[in-house]
């Protein structure tokens, strides 16, 4: 019989293009083919790429809501690279999500392509239309600042018994009282805030602990980041970023023996540039002294395509939380958030994290 993860999606931002190009992408892969770049195997527990099926999605821009995903995903202010471009119909019809805080009050300043435009629509009943579908998964991609968006969809996750996946950075499955929740429900969550395969935070984190554990004293460090989508043009709104700026900062932190002040490690995005699109770029500073209170620096300027560099953690996550509901268990996945998330329940280094989500593959760890 063919295995199926039946998968819903708030938010049909660049994320989720990059997610459903990559799953037709690879449509082909199995255990015999060449590792995907991004994964941590083709195949897990006997799940491909190609068993994971979009049965539902939400969203609330007019571009978006009535068309089938396979249209949704490239309508405008989606830019990200399109590396698949013949999705075919899905016959799943993107429904309208409750707005709540989803939409930044200035992004009505900026060009209609550029920004979120609501549809004029009533919100369907989301648990509805979750329960509907079959979906066993609920994905979240609500911009950043969605606190109450992002609580909702969670609350209805629980409501319609489907597994939360946060790629963003409110916190959830990183909250006690939100992961008791889960736990009560017997469902699993995997959180907060998705890594990328090879971004900003993992080189800030490695870098930082290579020096720390060649001995030098860190003193200052910043990471600014600069993108022209939607996710940078929303963080334009300072008052939204205060959980990015914990989730990237602690991020970096946890690495430390000795942490750093806030005032001394700056992590953030600095500003939105149209012309780059879904490119992100990065410049990364670190500064110490080293043998005889000698001072030295790195910089570092790292360029991506920001929404692909996430997705294959994203079909990871899927395939893990599918095996969490095989085997019933309930509550965070410490292991898959650790190693997937950039604000986990519990913080471990990358390659510790790594190992506890083989064994838990493996079913020699519960969670
Ligand atoms: N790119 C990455 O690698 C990466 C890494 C970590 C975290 N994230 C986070 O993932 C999230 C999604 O990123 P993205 O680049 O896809 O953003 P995006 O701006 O492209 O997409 C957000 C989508 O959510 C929709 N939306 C807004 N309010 C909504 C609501 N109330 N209900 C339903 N839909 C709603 C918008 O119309 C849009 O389609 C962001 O918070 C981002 O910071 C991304």
């Amino acid at each position: 019989m063919e295995k199926e993860i039946k998968v819903a999606i708030a938010g049909l931002g660049n994320c989720a293009s990059s997610l459903i190009q990559g799953i037709f992408y690879y449509h082909n892969v199995n255990e015999n083919s060449p590792l995907v770049p991004g994964l941590m195997h083709n195949v897990i527990s006997g799940y491909k790429i190609s068993d994971i099926k979009i049965v539902s999605a939400f969203d609330i821009d007019k571009r978006k809501v009535g068309k089938d995903v396979s249209e949704a995903i490239f309508a405008p202010p989606n830019c990200t690279k399109v590396f698949k471009k013949d999705i075919p119909h899905l016959g799943v019809t993107v429904k309208m999500g409750p707005v709540l805080d989803g939409v930044a009050e200035h992004m009505k300043d900026f060009p209609e392509e550029k920004r979120f435009v609501v549809a004029d629509e009533k919100p369907v009943d989301v648990v509805e239309e979750l329960k509907k579908s079959g979906a066993e998964i609920l994905l979240n991609y609500m911009p950043v600042g969605s606190e109450k968006a992002t609580r909702f969809y969670a609350e209805s996750a629980l409501k319609a018994g489907c597994a939360f996946i946060n790629c963003m950075p409110v916190f959830i499955a990183s909250n006690s009282e939100w992961a008791r929740k889960f736990e009560e429900h017997n469902l699993p969550i995997i959180g907060d805030d998705i890594k990328s395969q090879v971004g900003a935070t993992i080189i800030h984190r490695t870098l930082t602990r290579l020096f720390e554990k060649r001995g030098t004293k860190l003193e200052h460090s910043y990471q600014l980041n600069v993108g022209g989508n939607t996710d940078f043009l929303n963080m334009l709104s300072r008052a939204r970023l205060k959980s990015k700026k914990i989730s990237k900062t602690e991020s970096v932190e946890s690495q430390l023996s000795e942490r750093l002040s806030y005032d001394d490690l700056h992590i953030g995005p600095a500003d939105y540039v149209p012309w780059l699109k879904d490119q992100k770029i990065c410049f990364l500073r670190i500064e110490g002294r080293k043998f005889g209170d000698v001072p030295f620096n790195i910089e570092l300027r790292l360029s991506v395509e920001d929404s692909p560099n996430s997705a294959g953690c994203v079909i990871d996550a899927i395939r893990l939380a599918k095996l969490a509901l095989d085997r019933k268990i309930g509550g965070p996945l410490i292991s898959a958030s650790s190693y997937l998330m950039k604000s986990p329940p519990q913080q471990y280094p990358d390659e510790e994290a790594r190992k506890m989500v083989e064994e838990f593959i493996q079913n020699k760890r519960e969670r």
